[in-house]
């Protein structure tokens, strides 16, 4: 089987990500059907994905006539066995439970075709542990969207120790077609890729906060205003070599011990978490958040992400998509 050939996907889970990804399908053309063992998640979930494609439109990421088109494209199946049973490529994005995903995965293999690949969304657990107790651990492979996942480009490959060269080369080629920037990962360590940067960026951003080196407020406009701007048009690696490989050395000998490496989490934000303040959902974090301006933020936040979404989706590494 090539990516060409793949029509039908299958969607386990239709929370935050599973009905974005179930969407991100649909929109590029393929018969996505679904389940979610919560009733509420499967009544919810055209809903939520129309509300997504309606903002899409009103952006211009996506024509208005086809937003209805791709909701059709979608059918929500109150057994898991339906949702699979006719699919070329199925996506487990269920809680992420190890055991779960562990007694999920032989049990999808008895209801697929012999060729169907078995994706998980997981986002911290090997594909070679979940895969653990599968009779064919060779069409299991790792694929790890990012929230929200019909808008931010980027989906990480990641073949367990028992997955096949084919199955990890057609997920690569399919998550290309459809218009994603799919990474390769050639080993499962954790985080991956993304967040590792992720949490080594953070690191020193919460200690600068804790010590007081600047406010919240200026410290997230130097980041976004320096590093994001640049980011948003060339990778990290691109951007050393544009500076000059020489300076960077310099500047990475004379800066790397200055910086935290630890694995303590600075004393200011851990004091607030023990507070209860989780940040925007529990209206307090290291901003407050009335809810009008969650609301607010949220919305602002949302019309960036369509912004930069056209920049990406305009160019791609993809050679399909
Ligand atoms: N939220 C993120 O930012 C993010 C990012 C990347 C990867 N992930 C991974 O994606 C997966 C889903 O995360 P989420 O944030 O969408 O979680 P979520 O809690 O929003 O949704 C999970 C859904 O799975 C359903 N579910 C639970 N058990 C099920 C079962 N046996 N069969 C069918 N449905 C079942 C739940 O009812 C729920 O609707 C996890 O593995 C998570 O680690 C999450």
């Amino acid at each position: 089987m090539q990516a060409k050939d793949i029509q039908r996907v299958g969607v386990l889970g239709l929370g935050t990500m599973g009905h974005g990804i179930a969407q991100t399908f649909a929109a590029a053309d393929c018969s996505v059907t679904a389940f979610d063992e919560s009733e509420a998640a499967r009544s919810t979930a055209i809903e939520r994905i129309r509300s997504n494609l309606v903002q899409m439109a009103a952006e211009g990421l996506i024509d208005a006539s086809a937003v209805e088109e791709i909701v059709e494209r979608i059918v929500i199946v109150d057994q898991p066995g339906r949702a699979v049973e006719e699919a070329e490529f199925v996506v487990e994005a269920v809680l992420e439970n190890l055991p779960l995903k562990q007694a999920l995965f032989p049990q999808l293999e008895s209801w697929v075709s012999v060729e169907t690949v078995l994706a998980s969304n997981t986002s911290t657990f090997p594909m070679t542990q979940i895969s653990r107790d599968m009779q064919h651990p060779e069409r299991a492979i790792n694929t790890h969207w990012f929230n929200p996942p019909h808008l931010v480009p980027v989906v990480e490959v990641v073949p367990g120790e028992r997955t096949s060269p084919e199955v990890t080369e057609l997920t690569l080629e399919l998550h290309k077609r459809i218009g994603k920037q799919a990474v390769r990962i050639n080993r499962e360590i954790p985080g991956l890729l993304v967040n590792r940067v992720q949490i080594a960026m953070i690191r020193e951003v919460f200690h600068l906060w804790d010590q007081g080196i600047a406010s919240a407020e200026d410290i997230d406009t130097a980041v976004r205003g320096s590093m994001g701007f640049r980011m948003a048009a060339n990778g990290p690696l691109e951007i050393a070599d544009f500076g000059g490989l020489d300076v960077w050395l310099k500047v990475f000998e004379g800066l790397a011990p200055e910086i935290r490496s630890d694995s303590v989490i600075p004393s200011k934000v851990r004091e607030i978490v023990d507070e209860g303040h989780y940040g925007m959902k529990t209206g307090q974090g290291i901003y407050d958040y009335p809810p009008e301006v969650a609301e607010q933020k949220r919305h602002e936040r949302d019309q960036r992400f369509m912004a930069l979404a056209k920049l990406f989706y305009g160019q791609s590494s993809g050679d399909e998509a």
